[in-house]
């Protein structure tokens, strides 16, 4: 191959780790005839040697791959013709430019240690044949990461360059899945190169905002050192928005959101924001010193410090995409936010860091609100009344162009180099709640494209554009926990796009985060109404009750804070809440988030009812108030005359009918509740539909009007107590709990079936004067 040998002059070497000078560079492209390298890497590549040509470096250029050359040289050639200069090269200069490139560039088949071998041999017979040095060798391995630890080790073994001159290996993400699987890659690739031949790539980091702040930093150091610090700053926001579905299911339904941008990108730009400003900005190792200190002060994360999403659609992709059944379940989240509260420095800063496919809008930036103190009593168009922030807008949305935003009630910030310019023309829009006039705005003077900034910086060997492995693993040490903390929980579905509203809205509470909105979303096809507009955020109908319906968590929330409500308003009005608790397994969810996190609920002024009991003495682990007991009743402060369970045990016999147990319940219930009356019943529902100890085909409504009655179960033991549906419907509020996927044939049944509290008990639930609401979680509603 013939190399062009340029004339050597003005060469730009002053960062180079090398101090021998100018020499040959060889550029291998392993998949050089892939995606990533037909959309950015061949440009880039282009765009260096154009900036190098006069450097006095020469250079030759292989893309690599596995298929045999007469196949892939075409496609090589189709795509290195696409190459286009900068507007500010001349057409005849760019065509010279372009014709040499092309000859300087050629496929090679880089499958078995031999070809790296040959591809060796090739390149130390042209540095012979041209009696020229070598600078250095430029691997860029733009191939999936389990290939990245076979071609490191060929390239060891077969590649290195001649003494002195330089290797540089670049590496795309992903960098492993967790902590663990990171340690290995990170330990297989050292043992074929050195850290400082390693060249991780974070697309972000070529972004000439993501660049540009800690330039910005420091230029603005005057002004920013009193304020950047938890005293001045509301909260930092870093925000990547897509507007599209996933598009490679097969690799994103094992990584989600929190790997494929928050642990990289979002991270990285988290701890360019608020690491302590380098004294030198070109020093690699203080930066990552910074950046590092950074990591070792994040408080761990934890669940309640992330919510996730998955858009509604995404499920049926992931079926159709990898040849799953109908009832497969994908937990991985499209949707997730997370916030951090770091070092003492932004104690209690709430750091979002916020991401999502198929959201409103795609855009991506950074925002550090301030605080403002200032009210102003006139003039609301005032600018002093209006957020105080700076934003650091890398893409996308209203504003067509990178910048860097400074609202004028702040500051005005210098604009250094020449790189970047102040923008005073500016069009109609309005940028996070500000109009873009009430900014100071600077944008890069040239936009350049990431992938052509990151080549350019790793020829420059610039490793601060680069995530090195300890960074890497301080960020995979902090996304682990918070990962395998949400393994299993289930994300919020939001149904894409408008529709989404305030689904998403997120509330900061102290160091938690959760969804602001616990409203309902459930699917107009399961109340029957018109499938157009599948998702609305409603309070839902199910038959003729009003229904709540969530993960079984928020619900479980719902309905305890539900109860509160109702406990607070019936202490206020008559000073006292009468509630019948129904017995199973459904409610110790409740009962346990009633006991954690209601300490303000009325228990003194509570009596406690039973809706139902089986005839065992209370002692025995069945009995329905053991199990109250043992889940409620022993972790609060209520006085024992307010518990009231069922009279089943009477003369040391169990529900023997002339020793009148249900007469003295009714009796107790008639003295007590005014008007026989509860103010709340918690009721479930049985597989076979039955509520309270109302049975199928036992003549439910045979009672009359009795309060209280000895009944029969199909089930062990089969003697009840319970409620009647008289007392059931006098309530001024009924909530019927319904949990668990097992329960989603009853919910569908139930959905269709007529009232019939013979066949179908719960169908009997109908308050005369009260309300009743469903509670059904997300499995139990949509199976
Ligand atoms: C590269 O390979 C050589 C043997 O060929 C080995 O001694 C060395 O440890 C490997 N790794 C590095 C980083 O040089
Ligand atoms: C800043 O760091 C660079 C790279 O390590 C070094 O070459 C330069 O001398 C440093 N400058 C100062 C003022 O220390
Ligand atoms: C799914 O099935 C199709 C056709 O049967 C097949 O071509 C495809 O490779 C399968 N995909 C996966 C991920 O198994
Ligand atoms: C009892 O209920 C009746 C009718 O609902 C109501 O008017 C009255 O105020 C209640 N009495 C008390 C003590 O709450």
């Amino acid at each position: 191959m013939l190399l062009v040998a340029l004339c050597a002059q003005g060469a730009d070497g002053k960062e180079r780790e090398d101090a021998r000078g100018p020499g040959h560079v060889s550029v291998v492209i392993v998949g050089g005839t892939g995606d990533l390298a037909k959309k950015y890497l061949w440009q880039g590549f282009f765009t260096l040697y154009v900036n190098q040509v006069s450097s006095g470096n020469t250079f030759s250029f292989y893309g690599g791959g596995l298929s045999p050359a007469d196949k892939a040289t075409p496609v090589l050639f189709e795509i290195l013709k696409a190459v286009s200069c900068s507007k500010d090269v001349s057409q005849e200069r760019c065509a010279l430019l372009k014709e040499q490139f092309l000859r300087l560039s050629k496929y090679r088949q880089l499958k078995t240690t031999e070809h790296y071998q040959d591809l060796a041999k090739h390149i130390e017979q042209e540095l012979q044949h041209e009696a020229i040095t070598e600078a250095g060798r430029l691997f860029y391995l733009s191939v999936p990461a389990f290939a990245y630890a076979d071609i490191a080790d060929k390239i060891n073994t077969s590649c290195r360059p001649t003494a002195g001159a330089w290797l540089r290996v670049v590496l795309e993400k992903p960098f492993g899945h967790d902590l663990r699987s990171a340690q290995i890659l990170s330990s297989q690739l050292g043992s074929s190169l050195r850290e400082e031949e390693m060249y991780r790539i974070d697309h972000y980091l070529g972004k000439q905002v993501v660049a540009k702040i800690l330039p910005f930093r420091a230029d603005n150091s005057k002004f920013l050192d009193p304020i950047w610090n938890k005293r001045h700053i509301e909260r930092v926001e870093i925000v990547l928005k897509e507007t599209l579905d996933v598009k490679r299911i097969s690799f994103y339904d094992e990584y989600g959101v929190i790997r494929d941008v928050m642990q990289n990108h979002l991270t990285e730009i988290m701890t360019l924001l608020t690491m302590r400003l380098p004294r030198n900005l070109s020093s690699s190792e203080e930066i990552l010193r910074n950046k590092l200190q950074i990591f070792s002060s994040l408080l761990p994360l934890r669940k309640n410090q992330a919510v996730v999403g998955q858009y509604q659609a995404y499920k049926a992709e992931v079926q159709q995409e990898l040849n799953k059944t109908k009832d497969h379940v994908t937990l991985t989240p499209t949707f997730a936010v997370l916030a951090h509260i770091s070092e003492a420095h932004y104690e209690d800063v709430p750091i979002l860091l916020i991401s999502g496919k198929m959201l409103d809008e795609r855009v991506g930036y950074a925002r550090i609100l301030f605080k403002n103190d200032v009210f102003c009593l006139e003039s609301h168009n005032s600018i002093h009344c209006k957020p105080k922030q700076i934003v650091f807008h890398f893409g996308h949305g209203t504003l067509n162009y990178p910048a860097i935003l400074v609202s004028k009630n702040l500051f005005k910030p210098t604009v250094r180099d020449g790189e970047w310019k102040e923008v005073t023309e500016h069009q109609d829009v309005s940028v996070l709640g500000l109009h873009i006039s009430d900014y100071y705005v600077q944008t890069p003077a040239e936009q350049r494209e990431a992938y052509s900034e990151l080549i350019s910086h790793i020829f420059a060997g610039r490793k601060n554009s680069f995530i090195s492995t300890e960074d890497l693993l301080a960020s995979w040490g902090v996304w682990t926990p918070v990962l395998s903390s949400i393994i299993t929980t289930l994300p919020r579905i939001y149904p894409g796009g408008a529709e989404n509203e305030n689904l998403l809205d997120i509330r900061v509470k102290g160091k938690e985060i959760d969804y602001y909105t616990e409203v309902v979303v459930i699917s107009n096809d399961q109340v029957g109404g018109s499938s157009a507009n599948r998702f609305q955020v409603m309070q839902g109908k199910f038959r003729s009750g009003d229904m709540v319906s969530a993960w079984a968590e928020e619900l479980v929330e719902r309905l305890a804070a539900n109860m509160q409500e109702a406990a607070q308003a019936a202490v206020r009005e008559g000073g006292v809440f009468h509630l019948a608790l129904s017995g199973g397994s459904t409610p110790l969810a409740l009962f346990h988030r009633l006991t954690q996190h209601h300490f303000s609920f009325p228990w003194t002024d509570t009596h406690v009812w039973m809706v139902d009991e089986r005839c065992v003495p209370l002692t025995e682990l069945e009995s329905n108030f053991h199990s109250l007991h043992k889940h409620l009743l022993q972790h609060i402060r209520i006085p024992y005359y307010n518990i009231h369970p069922m009279p089943v045990h009477i003369n040391q016999r169990l529900c023997v009918e002339e020793d009148g147990g249900a007469l003295l319940y009714e009796r107790e219930i008639n003295k007590l509740v005014n008007g026989s009356s509860f103010h709340f019943v918690l009721l479930g529902v049985g597989y076979d539909s039955h509520t309270a100890s109302l049975f199928p085909g036992s003549k439910v409504d045979g009672h009359g009007v009795s309060l209280v009655a000895f009944t029969e179960s199909p089930h062990k033991p089969h003697q009840r107590m319970s409620l009647t549906f008289s007392a059931i419907n006098r309530a001024h509020r009924v909530a019927l709990l319904v949990m668990g996927r097992g329960k989603h044939e009853l919910i569908t049944q139930l959905s269709r079936v007529k009232d019939n509290p013979d066949k179908w008990p719960v169908t009997g639930v109908k308050p005369a004067s009260g309300r009743l609401m469903w509670y059904i979680d997300y499995d139990a509603l949509l199976g």
